[in-house]
């Protein structure tokens, strides 16, 4: 009987082959595509909106997320990146007064949208109160995730002053009330792996007028 003949290719050989598949067939595809219409596919487009309470303009890939966006074309890098696949809340931003994953979403989406980043909400020498809350109460170690959680601590109190319900809230026909129970069902979005999730409470709490 005939022997089988198994090919050795490493596994290194094979991711590298792997990647080189997809960037062809992806790049043919495109060229089909252009052929087929007789036009040059464009993959880019022009999106206006305000950060920080300016106006901005850019010329972008349409692919681009609002993370990259703010990080690499308008160089805001006060909002991180940890996981960006949603999971972490390092990138959390505001739009329209409403905390985002900026990750999540492409820039493109945020035509005339108002977006504000940690650096829009106070900055050395003229801290938001709730960034010097958590410096207060040492809401932090290494601080990468610290401007996700600031913009989404200001966001939290906004939410439940609206009287806007959470996962928690046991009686909706009653106002929210500001509870560390609250406060911790609409911060788990947000990932510490310093674990300062007690002083972040604090933080929120005080800026909150929450009563111990
Ligand atoms: Fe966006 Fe982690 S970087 S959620
Ligand atoms: Fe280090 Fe939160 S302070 S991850």
């Amino acid at each position: 009987m005939q022997k089988l003949v198994q090919p050795e290719l490493s596994r290194r050989e094979l991711l590298i082959s792997s990647a080189v598949t997809i960037a062809v067939t992806g790049s043919v595809t495109r060229d089909v595509a252009a052929q087929s219409t007789g036009k040059t596919m464009d993959y880019s487009s022009n999106v206006s909106f305000s950060v920080n309470g300016a106006a901005k303009h850019l010329d972008l890939d349409n692919r681009t997320t609002l993370l990259d966006a703010l990080r690499e074309h308008l160089h805001l890098t006060g909002t991180k990146k940890g996981c960006d696949h949603g999971q972490c809340g390092a990138c959390t931003v505001m739009v329209d007064g409403r905390r985002i994953n900026s990750c999540l979403t492409l820039a493109v989406m945020h035509e005339g949208d108002d977006i504000t980043t940690i650096e829009g909400l106070g900055g050395p020498g003229d801290l938001h109160p709730m960034q010097a809350a958590f410096v207060k109460h040492d809401g932090f170690q290494c601080g990468y995730c610290t401007p996700g959680q600031i913009c989404s601590s200001v966001a939290v109190l906004a939410e439940i002053k609206a009287n806007i319900p959470s996962h928690v809230t046991g009686d909706l026909n009653s106002p929210v009330q500001l509870t560390a129970t609250e406060v911790r069902e609409r911060m788990s979005g947000n990932i510490c792996r310093c674990g300062a999730y007690s002083n972040i409470l604090d933080a929120i709490s005080e800026v909150g007028g929450m009563r111990a």
